[in-house]
């Protein structure tokens, strides 16, 4: 059974009253919509600790478009049933007036260090702002052992991870590797808005960042993103970008041999969805 919990202070209770018998908690924050990405989160925190939490919570403050907010699906009992194999422990689905107590601003100036300006930063103004206030929040109450994210969101986990340093906040970050479709699509809870069509061909995204790893050697960084450009601008699919960035900066790199990290990401509009994906050139 998975209890269900709507009330933080409930919530932390839970939790410190397991922490108190030794318990470890891990945690793994969704906002809902759940497909096998977060289930394999789930799964691995279940292996990992004592207790594990999931919420559910579509947060209102990173979306910067308010169409993408009000199409977001939401299935709590759905996403229940999903998790139930899983044996998790607790789902956490609070209301917005739970999570922000002090109105939707409180808690939005926390210091991002240029990291949300670059990339989706750049085409989701104030995104990543929302993402950090919510994440801070729900480790607030949760107060994890380790948190539990998917590498497809590249740019998040870094800033996340930046966000748990430079606050000396306690909790471990684990990063999984990106679950995929058959053909290679990276799991998303958009992806239910593609056509059957356009999901079947979506696998050129990450044929295409295959490629650009495999001639990272060979190619200029020049080369290598226009080539990789053009294998995306057929329709239905539109790229918005695609670049090679320092996985600890974000930075665009200028030269991949006297890098330490070099990361390829992209995002990819088709059927007037957003797709994003990433895969690391060198570490
Ligand atoms: O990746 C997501 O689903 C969300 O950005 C997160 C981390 C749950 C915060 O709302």
């Amino acid at each position: 059974m998975i209890r269900v919990i709507q009330s933080a202070k409930e919530l932390s209770d839970v939790v410190i009253f397991n922490r108190d018998k030794g318990y470890s908690i891990g945690f793994v924050p969704t906002m809902g919509a759940l497909h096998e990405g977060h289930i394999t989160l789930a799964k691995k925190s279940k292996r990992e600790n004592d207790i594990t939490i999931v919420s559910i919570f579509v947060n209102p403050t990173q979306f910067n478009d308010k169409k993408d907010l009000d199409k977001y699906t939401r299935d709590l009992d759905g996403d229940i049933l999903k998790l139930l194999p899983t044996e998790i422990d607790i789902v956490f689905a609070p209301t917005a007036a739970e999570v922000y107590p002090d109105g939707e601003q409180a808690g939005q100036e926390i210091d991002l260090a240029g990291l949300d300006t670059y990339m989706e930063g750049k085409f989701r103004p104030g995104h990543f702002k929302g993402v950090a206030q919510v994440v801070k929040r729900l480790l607030d109450i949760v107060m994890p052992d380790k948190l539990y994210m998917g590498q497809k969101d590249f740019q998040q986990f870094t800033i996340i991870d930046h966000m748990i340093k430079t606050l000396g906040i306690k909790t471990t970050l684990v990063v999984c590797p990106t679950i995929r479709e058959e053909h290679g699509l990276a799991m998303s809870s958009r992806n239910e808005r593609l056509t059957k069509e356009t999901r079947a061909k979506a696998g050129i995204i990450y044929k295409t960042l295959q490629t650009i790893k495999r001639n990272k050697s060979k190619k200029s960084i020049a080369e290598l993103t226009e080539n990789g450009l053009k294998k995306l601008n057929i329709p239905p699919f539109e790229p918005e970008y695609l670049t090679l960035v320092d996985g600890y900066k974000l930075t665009p790199v200028t030269d991949i041999e006297t890098s330490d990290y070099v990361v390829a990401c992209v995002a990819v509009w088709a059927d007037g969805v957003r797709l994003i994906d990433n895969i690391i050139v060198k570490k």
